[in-house]
């Protein structure tokens, strides 16, 4: 009789558990907060904000991994994702003031507990690490890359479906390397299960604008990652560039009609995909296309200042796929989903963001 008490006294209190664990995820089916288990030999990563419901307009067709930055309401999108077997993970990062404490053991196991403290609060699937600045010692490389290897044997250790990915610059001897933005991207390989090179960026003219993600530049950095770094392209992922730069022009030179946009002393800023479509209703003298870049760009004028727009469209986005392909790379993503516009009435405007999203989804 006590034993029957004892085993129903069991019972209800394993009812409680579930009971508590189901009121604890706040998806629909309680068996969502689960993590994803579902692996990918190819993926589509999405980064995104979550900041609004665009995401309900993604072509999730191929998309295996949404990665998550800023602290927005993310919820009915991890739900949508993961009944469709795509993890949410989220973007983590450490200052460039906190790098020289990377060497100390104690600091990264206090950084690496927040994340993944952080990571299981949200009941999310893995971490992204996107560490930008400069690292002037070897200490602080060594220290990035023991970060890695610990953050990567504790989240295998609590799940093996937990992923670790990492963004690395789009070459990896980045203005060599006296930036200081150069780690030791061999030994992350070897502790991530992908790395996500961000394709961008990489607008190293000083004195005229030129394109955000050059594809000479793009090419040559895949193959120092691919054979003088050794690096194997299923380790690498290809993000690109949905947004482009608004460059004021201080000097505008067109005597011969080469829309020369001299940059020196003048401002420039990132703008979304959508947003540069629609300065160009403004464009003087029509779309141009640089053929040593393969990117395309336009001129404005704008309260008494030249602008020079240049940025991807689905024409130079699709010579980046077709080298990701090519290549045999990891698979494909964007820095972001939310520079498309998903809100307007115009068929134009629908058809540039339903482009964007198929022309990737057809590569992934
Ligand atoms: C975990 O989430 C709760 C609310 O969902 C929050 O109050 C708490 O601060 C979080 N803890 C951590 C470590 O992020
Ligand atoms: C990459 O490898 C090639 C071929 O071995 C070599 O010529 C080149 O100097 C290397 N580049 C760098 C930056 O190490
Ligand atoms: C630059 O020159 C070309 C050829 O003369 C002309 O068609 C174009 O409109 C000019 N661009 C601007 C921004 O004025
Ligand atoms: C998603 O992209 C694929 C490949 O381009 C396309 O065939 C399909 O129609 C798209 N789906 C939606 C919902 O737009």
């Amino acid at each position: 009789m006590l034993n029957m008490l004892k085993a129903s006294l069991f019972i209800f209190v394993c009812m409680l558990a579930s009971a508590k664990a189901s009121l604890d995820c706040f998806c629909q089916d309680a068996s969502l907060c689960k993590p994803v288990t579902k692996t990918y030999t190819k993926e589509l990563i999405v980064f995104t904000s979550a900041k609004d419901e665009s995401w309900k307009q993604y072509n999730w067709t191929q998309v295996t991994n949404v990665i998550l930055f800023g602290d927005n309401d993310y919820k009915e999108l991890y739900c949508y994702a993961h009944s469709r077997g795509v993890r949410v993970t989220i973007l983590v990062g450490v200052a460039v003031n906190d790098f020289p404490k990377l060497s100390q053991a104690s600091f990264r196991k206090q950084v690496l507990t927040g994340w993944i403290n952080k990571m299981q609060n949200l009941s999310l699937d893995g971490l992204n690490i996107d560490i930008e600045g400069a690292a002037y010692t070897k200490d602080v490389v060594d220290g990035i890359s023991a970060l890695t290897s610990e953050t990567n044997v504790a989240l295998k250790s609590l799940n093996p479906n937990y992923l670790l990915t990492w963004d690395i610059p789009y070459s990896p001897i980045l203005v060599g390397c006296f930036s200081g933005y150069c780690f030791d991207y061999v030994a992350i390989a070897k502790s991530t299960d992908y790395m996500i090179v961000m394709d961008y960026d990489a607008t190293i003219d000083i004195l005229f604008a030129s394109a955000n993600s050059p594809l000479p530049l793009i090419k040559e950095s895949y193959n120092l990652y691919l054979n003088n770094f050794s690096i194997s392209p299923d380790q690498l992922v290809m993000a690109v560039p949905w947004y482009g730069y608004d460059y004021t022009c201080s000097k505008f030179f067109n005597r011969t009609g080469d829309n020369l946009c001299l940059i020196a002393g003048a401002p420039n800023s990132q703008r979304g995909f959508a947003d540069i479509n629609q300065q160009f209703t403004h464009n003087i003298g029509g779309l141009k296309w640089d053929p040593r870049t393969s990117a395309p760009f336009f001129t404005t004028s704008e309260n008494g200042a030249y602008h020079q727009y240049w940025y991807d469209d689905p024409e130079s986005l699709r010579i980046k796929y077709e080298l990701a392909l090519s290549l045999n790379l990891r698979g494909l993503g964007m820095w972001t989903a939310e520079m498309l516009d998903y809100s307007s009435t115009s068929v134009a405007v629908k058809t540039q963001t339903k482009n964007m999203w198929d022309m990737i989804v057809e590569y992934a």
